[in-house]
Order: C-alpha cells, then structure tokens, then sequence
C-alpha cells in the first residue's frame, strides 16, 4: 500500500468527485455509522425518504450521532422528519447540518452547531456522495442509466466486496491496461483497444473474446465493451457482441491507500420479455457472478502487488502516463483542472497489437472488429 503523496497525485489527499457510499437497500432510518476520506460520517434515510449524509462528531461534546443503540434517543428512532437527534444531549441536526433545536437550553442555538452536510444523489440502487476538499459544489451530475428505468432488463443487486488495501490509482490505471487483458483475463485476440480522456472522463472502448465470460469455444465469438470512468471513482462498462449488460465497478477511498469497492451487472433479459421472467433473472445473476470472476482476478493481482510508482511501460502497453495525468486533475485545485486535462484530451488507439483491424472509411471499430472476426 502506498499513499496519495507517494503516487505524487497532488496537493489533496482524496479525489474530488461522485462516490458511492452504500447500496441504497442498507440505508434506513436507522443511522449508519459509515467511514470514508479518512472521516467518520452519518448515513441515514429521513422520513421524506431521502439520504442524509452528515459529518459524524457532535459540535456539542463530540459524540458520534449514528453510533450507540441503548440510550433512550436512539430507542424512541433518532429521526425525527428528516433530522437527526444527538443521543447524548439531543441536539437535534437538519439535513442541511445545522442544529435546530437544543432541547434544555433557552440560550440562541450558536451559529458554530452544526455538522457538514454532503451533497448526496440516490441513483442506480446507490447512495453517492461529492467529495471535494474545497468544499465546491458538484462539478457534474451523479450517473444514471436509462436501461436501469427501461423495461426488459433486470436490475442488479450490488457485490459488496469489501475494502482493498489499494491505492485507487491501481485500481484507475485498468481503463489503459490493454496488455492484461490476454494474460489475466483470457481475451485473446483483442481487435482494437482504444482510450480516450474528455473533461472528467475517461473512456476505454476494446473488443475481442474473453475466456471468462464467453468460454473457450472454437470460434472466438466477441465481446465488445464500451467502459467509462465517469470521474474518478465510478465506472461503468457497456457490453455487447453476446449478452447486452452493463457492469458497474465503484470504488471510494475510506482511507489513504485503501479503497471500498462494489460491483454489479445490469443485464438485458435473455428472453427478451419487457417483463423479466424468473429464467432471466437467474440468468442475469450468473453472468454478474461470471463478470465478478473476471474482476476477481483483478482483485487477485491488486492484494499482492507492490505500489506501482513508476512503471516500466514499454510499446503495447496502454497510455498509463496519460490516464495518471488525467487522473491528477482530482487531486489538485479545480481552477488548475485544465492544465492536467488539456495536454491528453483525445483519442489514443494502442496501435500495435496483432490482429488489430484497420479501419476502412465510414467503418465503426466495432464494425472493423466484426468483419476482421468473420462477423
Ligand atoms: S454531544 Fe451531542 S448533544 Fe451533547
Ligand atoms: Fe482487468
């Protein structure tokens, strides 16, 4: 495990952007005591049903207000509408932070009670918060996909896998790392791989067979994948060429040089049913365990290594240095963004790999891809 100053990433310790802090079914009016960015924080649900997500520690005498279940305030349910209730003294918080109501003092509430509220959205089955160490508002919207609301594809159910004693930088530097993908992952042969950074995002569009996914079978039938990491910490990947899905990787640091991460797969009904039968949910459940394979030998990879500082990248290798300068633009003061961004906005194709098709005009990757395979 290495830290963010050992990376050399920049001035802040953790990266400005969305990140997911629960699956949304954990998240009720009872209180969550949850960690992340180094700091002790206090999930809930309000009665309107919104998550609330405030800074843990009491302004009073420091309490954490989502920790201890025998006191009276917590056993009479600490949500009051959508404020919380301290259980020590019972100070009583808004969703914006600020303390409302100091049940035994005629005194003016002091302007310096309260805790600082963060900017939440709820989306795709997760709560997400904005993390900026300015303290900015959100610099872009939270993700959302229109197959999550469309009928015929069956909604995922998260893979909670935990926390992984890496620095995320590890885990960014995949959407590049086009000379894994054979050795790790079994896809062989891959037809075109391809990056681009734009703004905040980063975009990998690759195809070609995968052992895990689609199995060894004779004719290599192939995956065609569209990923972008839509800010730092949330990754979405469209798959096509087998089964339609959309795998979705988050991770968000809890301290540095350590990561939460989740994982899910929104798949389209085999059946093709606007109404999913139970065939197509079981069938959805298995490929979104095939895909965890597949990322579990990232995973397996990432538990073991060494922080990778320098890399010795040499020609096929993806464009690493251009991903980490992209990447630093989260970890440095937003007015400075362009300066990291500008120099490798575009599109870079990892050329030399064999077999990769050449584009003919007017002719899509995917298209080239398809007639280089016999498609
Ligand atoms: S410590 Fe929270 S009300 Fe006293
Ligand atoms: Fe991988």
């Amino acid at each position: 495990m290495a830290t963010t100053k050992e990376y050399d990433l920049g001035e802040f310790t953790f990266p400005r952007g969305w990140f997911m802090v629960a699956d949304s079914a954990t998240v009720t009016r009872e209180p969550r005591s949850i960690h992340f960015f180094g700091q002790d924080l206090a999930l809930y649900r309000g009665e309107s049903g919104r998550a609330v997500l405030l800074d843990a520690y009491c302004p009073h005498m420091r309490t954490n207000i989502a920790c201890e279940t025998t006191s009276f305030t917590a056993l009479d349910g600490r949500v009051e509408g959508d404020c919380i209730r301290c259980p020590y003294h019972g100070w009583r918080f808004g969703p914006d932070g600020k303390c409302n109501e100091i049940p035994y003092s005629t005194q003016p509430i002091p302007r310096a009670a309260k805790l600082r509220a963060w900017p939440v959205a709820e989306a795709l089955g997760a709560v997400f918060a904005w993390h900026d160490a300015e303290g900015g508002e959100p610099e872009w919207e939270a993700p959302t996909l229109p197959e999550w609301d469309e009928a015929g594809w069956v909604r995922w159910v998260y893979d909670d896998l935990g926390t992984l004693n890496t620095h995320p930088q590890e885990i960014v530097d995949n959407i590049v790392d086009c000379s894994h993908l054979g050795p790790l992952h079994g896809q062989k042969p891959i037809l075109f791989f391809e990056n681009e950074f734009r703004g905040h995002l980063a975009i990998q569009r690759q195809g070609g067979s995968h052992r895990t996914l689609i199995g060894p079978g004779g004719k290599y039938p192939l995956l065609v994948t569209d990923t972008t990491y839509h800010g730092p910490g949330i990754l979405v990947a469209k798959l096509t060429g087998m089964q339609d899905a959309i795998m979705f990787i988050a991770h968000t640091p809890t301290d540095d040089g350590v990561v939460h991460v989740w994982h899910a797969a929104l798949v389209k009904a085999p059946s093709g049913a606007a109404q999913p039968t139970e065939q197509d949910v079981a069938a959805a459940r298995a490929y979104q365990a095939a895909m965890l394979t597949a990322f579990s030998q990232d995973f397996g990879i990432w538990g073991n290594k060494k922080p990778c500082l320098h890399g010795m990248y040499v020609s096929g290798d993806g464009p690493f240095q251009k991903e980490r300068q992209w990447y630093r633009q989260f970890y440095n003061p937003r007015v400075d963004r362009e300066k990291y961004v500008k120099p490798v906005e575009g599109i870079h194709r990892v050329v030399d790999i064999p077999g990769a098709p050449e584009c003919r005009p007017g002719e899509t990757l995917g298209q080239a891809a398809a007639r280089v395979n016999g498609g």
